[in-house]
């Protein structure tokens, strides 16, 4: 089955996926040496919770550190990402008669010992986040190191969840308006892309 149809299967089905070919693994890493280049540079910023007038840096909530993609000035290797997630978009407009109209999306850094605890993407004031994309960029990742990405799932009453550890090249999405998950303490650097597919 085509990767992008198999991601679509999923999403209807559990309302999460996971990929490890989304984009060739060449790609890959040039994303990463791009983003190691702009953390030497200080490009990052400690991130927040909350919207605007009630955006607050909470390290006991979350302590990852991003830095925003201007979509109107892409790199060479984003605008290659930003493509492959858009013919997901498009796809899941096709095929699910959705109205997604753009991709909005930071890199992201976890400094060893940060987490984020369990939350969903969607703000309450804002609703235009309609699916969470991440696609993680680390070589050699070992159970050990953490960092796991832990899904929540309701199934009849009871909750599971699944953890997702974040390989190099492995990409996962999920609905943001209702799976629960969070980031479990690393104990490495953990480097990602997270975007989300808007409204
Ligand atoms: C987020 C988030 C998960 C991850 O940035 O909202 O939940 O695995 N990230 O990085
Ligand atoms: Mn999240």
């Amino acid at each position: 089955m085509d990767k992008n149809l198999k991601i679509i299967d999923d999403l209807v089905e559990r309302g999460w996926s996971e990929t490890v070919d989304f984009i060739p693994s060449i790609l890959v890493e040039r994303i990463l040496e791009e983003q190691q280049h702009f953390l030497k540079e200080g490009e990052f910023k400690t991130a927040g919770v909350g919207k605007g007038e009630n955006f607050q840096i909470r390290k006991d909530i979350r302590g990852d550190q991003v830095m925003w993609l201007n979509v109107e000035n892409l790199s060479d290797v984003q605008q290659q990402y930003w493509q492959a997630v858009d013919a997901l978009r498009q796809q899941l407009n096709q095929e699910l008669y959705l109205n997604l109209k753009g991709f909005e999306a930071h890199y992201t850094q976890y400094p060893a010992g940060a987490f984020y605890k369990r939350h969903i993407d969607q703000f309450k004031q804002v609703q235009h986040r309609i699916i969470s994309c991440i696609l993680y960029l680390n070589p050699e990742w070992k159970k050990d190191d953490g960092g796991q990405l832990r899904i929540y799932n309701q199934e009849n009453g009871t909750e599971t969840f699944t953890d997702v550890y974040p390989d190099a090249g492995k990409f996962v999405c999920f609905m943001s308006d209702s799976i629960e998950h969070e980031v479990l303490p690393t104990k490495r650097r953990r480097n990602s892309i997270t975007g989300w597919i808007r409204r």
